[in-house]
């Protein structure tokens, strides 16, 4: 059992209460990262079916020369959602950045992340910033000045809606400021075999960190859900294109959150994460949409996944 008195993050509380007075029982995804949930998926990306994470450090070794010749060294690197920062040291050994940023939601995991970078990089002046970056940022003064280099890898914009993914590179383009470059990880479409297996694993590692959010929710909200009544679902949209994931009620259920009655029905389900994937110039349009030109684009042999730096140019005049 654990313990610790969590003060619960009212904009969580929220989220879970208005998701059972809805029709579409939906929770943000974003809440599937408290520790155990961080944990969890530190463990999924090293899954043998989970190809993302080891696909992108691949490409981020090989190809991370090739990406300095275009952002010469000296930039601030400002990394959105750095988790653990395991793939940023291949990008500071060649872009040789003069500060790094690292912007996470979990102020705990970024400080111990941040201390074990700069062990790795004893003279790199690190400026780690808790903050949720789905919102403009004002990025520390140390780095006012210096040209950025955006870094925001692992397809995580593809747990957003378009045109919420519009928003955040908007966003990053006014963080960032002109002239400025971002180097961005994304999925791409394949056979639905390949990318159901990575959501639903044979060790059942992903069911675990989808059920989290209900022992999340029992543990921070006084809740009484019977986890083990649920199961967790990953669908191919097609039309989407993107993998969607729900907890399924087994059995009719009813539950007590924060002193409030819920009931679901057999099969009913809740949506807790989507995970778009792209085709080959879907990527593209959605950067030119946030205002970001591409301008070089990496990928592997299989087309798995591709690494796009683009370029937050001034507007010009467009017919
Ligand atoms: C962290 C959003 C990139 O969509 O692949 C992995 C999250 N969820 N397995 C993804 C996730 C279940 C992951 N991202």
């Amino acid at each position: 059992m654990d313990m610790t008195i969590s003060r619960i993050d009212p904009a969580f509380r929220n989220d879970v209460l208005r998701c059972f007075e809805q029709e579409n029982l939906a929770i943000p995804a974003r809440w599937l990262y408290d520790r155990q949930g961080s944990e969890l998926f530190e463990q999924i990306t090293d899954l043998p079916e989970y190809y993302p994470t080891r696909t992108e450090t691949a490409l981020l070794s090989q190809y991370s020369d090739q990406a300095a010749e275009m952002t010469g060294t000296g930039r601030a690197i400002v990394e959105f959602g750095s988790g653990s920062s395991t793939k940023t040291p291949h990008l500071l050994r060649a872009v040789q950045p003069a500060a790094y940023v690292p912007i996470d939601i979990s102020g705990e995991f970024l400080a111990h992340s941040s201390a074990q970078l700069q062990t790795q990089f004893p003279d790199l002046p690190i400026y780690p910033l808790e903050a949720d970056f789905m919102r403009k940022l004002t990025l520390p003064d140390e780095v006012a000045e210096m040209p950025k280099l955006g870094f925001f890898p692992g397809s995580t914009i593809g747990n957003m809606i378009a045109r919420t993914s519009v928003d955040l590179l908007r966003f990053m383009r006014e963080t960032l400021g002109t002239g400025s470059q971002l180097l961005i990880g994304f999925d791409r479409i394949k056979d639905a075999d390949v990318l159901v297996a990575a959501y639903d694993d044979s060790a059942g590692v992903t069911a675990e960190f989808s059920l989290n959010l209900l022992h999340r929710i029992n543990r921070e909200m006084d809740g009484d859900i019977a986890v083990d009544q649920f199961r967790h679902v990953a669908i191919w949209n097609d039309l989407y294109a993107r993998i969607e994931i729900y907890l399924e009620a087994l059995s009719d259920a009813r539950f007590s959150i924060d002193g409030n009655q819920f009931e679901m029905a057999k099969g009913q389900k809740i949506h807790i994460e989507n995970s778009h994937k792209y085709g080959l110039r879907d990527a593209r349009l959605m950067l030119r949409a946030g205002g970001w030109s591409p301008v070089r684009e990496w990928s592997d042999d299989r087309d798995y996944f591709s690494l796009i730096l683009a370029e937050a140019h001034p507007f010009k005049n467009a017919p």
